[in-house]
Order: C-alpha cells, then sequence, then structure tokens
C-alpha cells in the first residue's frame, strides 16, 4: 500500500459532498474520496478528477489509510441512522488522535452523544455546520465547526481556507464544544426560514393588497436589494421573481403549486426553542406557516369562509411600499434578537460558551443568510457583549423605532384587507410585550392560584401568597 497522502478524505459523495470535495481539491490539499457505492466517486472522478488531487477508495479502510495523521475524515452523508453508521466503521479503522467531522445537518444532541463515545474512544469528534447549499460548498461556506479546541487547531486552517470570506476573514470559527456548531446551524436554518416567511409576507402584500404585478415586485425587491435589507435572500427573490416560465409565458412562481416543503431543521429550532423557553416566535410563525400551505385538503375545505367586510387598499402606493420595507426590516431584527437570544440559552444551558459577535462575523459569508444586517449584528456585539437583546443595540433600536409607525400600518392593514402576515404580526406582539410594563400575566398568576394554588409573588414585598379566591362572598 502506498504512503498516506491525503490531508482530508469525504465520504459520501452526494451533492455536498462532492462539492466540497472539489473545493478541498481546488485548494490545493490531496483529498481522498469514499462513497457507500462506487458509482458517485467514480462520476465525480470522471467529471472532475483534473481539479485537483483526489485519491479514489473504495473501501472505508482504504480511505482511512489514504489519510496523512492526525486523520481527518469529513463525514457527508444523510443525518440519522446513516450518520451513525458511517461513523462506527470509520471509527473502527481510524486510531486515537484522529478526526471525524460530520459536515452534515445533525441534530445537536445526536452531535453530543456522538462526541461523548468517541472521545471515550480517544478519537475527536466535530460536528460542522455547513451552510452555503450547492454553489457554498464549491466555492465557499460558511463552517460552524464545534467540538474539542485541540482538534480546531490542525483542522481550522483547512476549513478556513475552503470557507467563504468576507472582507479577508474567513467565515469559519470554532463555535465551541460537542453539538454547539450543529446548534447554531440549526438556529441559523431557523432564522432562514424566518427570513424567507417575512419575505414571502412582503411579496403577499404587494401582489394581494397593491395588486402589483409579478415582474413589478422582482423590481421592488432588486431595489431593496440595493439598501439596508441587502441580502442574498432579498436578492434571489428578485431573481425567483423575474423568472418567467418558458411553457405558459407566466411568472414561473405562478405555476409553482402553493405548498412549502421542509426537512426538519425549523421544526428542530423551534422545539429547542420550547424546551429553552425562549419566545422565538418568528420562526415559529415560518415553521407552522410552511405546515399550513401543505394542509392541502383543509385549505380546499375552507376556501369558501367569509373574509367579511375588506378595506380598500392604500392609495398611496409608494407610501405603502416603503411601510412594507420598514415592517420587514423590523420584523427581521425581531427574528434575528429572538435567534439570538435562544443561542445565548443554548449556550448556557450546554455551557458552550458561543461568541455571538463571532458568530455575526462568520454568517456574513457563504452561508444563505448573508446579509449586510449581519455587519451591524457584529458591531453590536463588539459594542456591548452583554447584550440584553439585539432589539436594544443602539442601531437596531433606532432604526426600529423610527419604521414602528410604518410596521403598524402594514400590520393593520393586512388585518384589515384579509392577507395573513403571522410572521409580521406576531413580531410586532413580541415588541410591544417586550416594551410593556405590565402584562397580562399577573392575571394568569391569579388564574393559577385560583384553581391550582400555585401562588403568585406580590409586587410590594418578598414571598410566595396564595389567597382563598371569592372567599368572602
Ligand atoms: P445530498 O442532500 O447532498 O444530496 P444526502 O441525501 O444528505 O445528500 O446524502 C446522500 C449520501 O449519503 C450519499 O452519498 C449516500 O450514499 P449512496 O450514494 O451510496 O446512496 C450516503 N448514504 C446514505 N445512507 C448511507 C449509509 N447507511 N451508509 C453510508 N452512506 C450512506
Amino acid at each position: 500500500t502506498a504512503t498516506p497522502q491525503a490531508q482530508i478524505g469525504v465520504t459520501g459523495l452526494a451533492v455536498m459532498g462532492s462539492n466540497i470535495a472539489r473545493n478541498f481539491a481546488r485548494n490545493g490539499y490531496t483529498v481522498a474520496l469514499h462513497n457507500r457505492s462506487v458509482a458517485k466517486t467514480d462520476a465525480l472522478l470522471a467529471e472532475h478528477g483534473d481539479e485537483g488531487s483526489f485519491i479514489r477508495s473504495e473501501t472505508i479502510e482504504e480511505f482511512v489509510a489514504a489519510l496523512e495523521r492526525p486523520r481527518r475524515a469529513l463525514i457527508m452523508v444523510q443525518a440519522g441512522a446513516a450518520t451513525d453508521a458511517v461513523i462506527d466503521s470509520l471509527a473502527d479503522a481510524m486510531e486515537p488522535g484522529d478526526v471525524i467531522i460530520d459536515g452534515g445537518n445533525a441534530l445537536y444532541t445526536d452531535t453530543i452523544r456522538r462526541e461523548k463515545a468517541l472521545a471515550e474512544r480517544g478519537l475527536h469528534f466535530v460536528g460542522a455546520g455547513i451552510s452555503g447549499g450547492e454553489e457554498g460548498a464549491l466555492n465557499g461556506p460558511a463552517i460552524m465547526p464545534g467540538g474539542p479546541a485541540e482538534s480546531y487547531k490542525s483542522l481550522g486552517p483547512l476549513l478556513e481556507s475552503v470557507a467563504a470570506e468576507v472582507d479577508g476573514v474567513p467565515c469559519c470559527t470554532h463555535i465551541g464544544p460537542d453539538g454547539s456548531g450543529h446548534f447554531v446551524k440549526m438556529v441559523h436554518n431557523g432564522i432562514e426560514y424566518a427570513d424567507m416567511q417575512l419575505i414571502g409576507e412582503a411579496y403577499d402584500l404587494l401582489r394581494r393588497v397593491l395588486g402589483l404585478p409579478t415582474a413589478e415586485i422582482a423590481d421592488v425587491f432588486a431595489r431593496w436589494n440595493t439598501g439596508a435589507l441587502e441580502s442574498y435572500l432579498v436578492e434571489i427573490t428578485a431573481e425567483v421573481l423575474a423568472q418567467v416560465d418558458a411553457e405558459t409565458g407566466k411568472p414561473l412562481v405562478d405555476v409553482i403549486v402553493d405548498e412549502a416543503g421542509q426537512k426538519g431543521t425549523g421544526r428542530w429550532t423551534v422545539k429547542s426553542a420550547l424546551d429553552l423557553g425562549i419566545p422565538t416566535t418568528g420562526i415559529a410563525e415560518a415553521v407552522f406557516a410552511r405546515a399550513l400551505s401543505s394542509s392541502t385538503e383543509q385549505r380546499k375545505a375552507a376556501a369558501g369562509l367569509s373574509a367579511g367586510t375588506l378595506a380598500a387598499a392604500p392609495t398611496d402606493k409608494d407610501t405603502f411600499i416603503d411601510d412594507i420595507h420598514a415592517a420587514l426590516y423590523a420584523s427581521k431584527v425581531v427574528a434575528y434578537a429572538q435567534g439570538f437570544d435562544q443561542i445565548a440559552a443554548g449556550s448556557k444551558e450546554y455551557g458552550w460558551d458561543v461568541d455571538p459577535g463571532a458568530l455575526a462575523t462568520i454568517w456574513r459569508g457563504g452561508c444563505i443568510i448573508r446579509a449586510q444586517f449581519l455587519n451591524r449584528i457584529r458591531e453590536a456585539y463588539a459594542e456591548d457583549p452583554q447584550l440584553p437583546s439585539l432589539l436594544l443595540a443602539p442601531y437596531f433600536r433606532e432604526a426600529v423605532e423610527a419604521g414602528v409607525d410604518s410596521w403598524r400600518r402594514v400590520v393593520a392593514t393586512a388585518a384589515a384587507t384579509g392577507i395573513p402576515v403571522p410572521a409580521f404580526g406576531s413580531s410586532l406582539s413580541y415588541y410591544d410585550a417586550l416594551r410593556s410594563d405590565r402584562l397580562p400575566a399577573a392575571l394568569t398568576q391569579g388564574l393559577r392560584d385560583y384553581f391550582g394554588a400555585h401562588t403568585y409573588r406580590r409586587t410590594d414585598k418578598p414571598g410566595s401568597f396564595h389567597t382563598l379566591w371569592g372567599g368572602d362572598r
């Protein structure tokens, strides 16, 4: 057998895996290739073998033997049982000090479990969130590696060299121990759901309230992409809306079945938010909105429900477009504030010590939620690492306060014209709740004490109290 010469190996050569393998090779690394079925390995070599230095392998043993020590093997297979199977066979073929990296969308609790088991065998396990889709994997994704800090010393430079870069800073940093990388990637995806839902609501208002033609809406998003909302998702929204269907000549979006799919990371984010007790309402509304869109039978059955008396559309079109822009921006701030709250809570719960400013920094490029906006978040945490909420960072506070009248007009108009805006609406409610001196929670406490003797605290003295409610009657 030849001397091992690959600095990195990739096993699982579907779309993401082959693109990241090519990315490593294009950056000058020798890359060992492996896939359960050899056909994918050979297809990659046939199509792109000339892009760099690859080593073909058929078995896991051959694959592992091709790696320089300490060995570094990146797994890019389906999350769940497939990942466990591949980890098991890799671990059996590896030796203490070697590094296994899971670049898939694993559930962070699985990553915690796997890291613990592998650490007991002397192996380093790195759960790395990778975002950027197909194109990002090839040309530079955002990478969120969690795991032992020691393994990052040798692995970090490799990952940083294939990651995206913004202002010379790589979009990759060590996030923290065990499941932290996959956790922040999960919340990243949740934020992506919220971003897309907010964009969808803005589009719906432009379409159904103002009655703008799709091409004109595409222009609105293209214009928005030159300002504070500049981001990958707003940019591609303009492109998706501008796409004309070759067969029918209609905007392609009008020919697409109106049911949103989901693979699960949004749902995971919301489940985790519930467990941590963090009101991540923007992401939750986005996940529920996708579920509702896919409740086809129910939607069909409910299509005849009366809308009641609807208000007329606003007469000043340009003002309303600006209002929607403000509502989109403010709701986006809320979604990110909530997502960063959840990350802080997860970090505390699991002892990860995640640096929110560093996270905002690596999300500026490569990933799906990349945006100008993240520079502002980075600055906010640089100014005050203990920020109680992103909404309280001076920049965001000013921006949201400047747009709050518009935000209210949009939510009110949506209600009055019968257009659902779950994310705009819940974000505004969240904002109003957060700034409220007294919420109706005192009444909730009264009710809980009434029927369940759950006790309550008083505003004027310490201690727990129980009342014999209505006892005097
Ligand atoms: P993508 O989304 O990038 O297309 P994916 O669906 O997440 O990829 O993962 C598909 C990869 O997981 C494939 O490389 C697949 O191997 P095959 O080409 O042999 O099907 C791999 N995979 C799935 N289950 C696996 C298992 N139990 N053991 C090893 N590899 C597995």
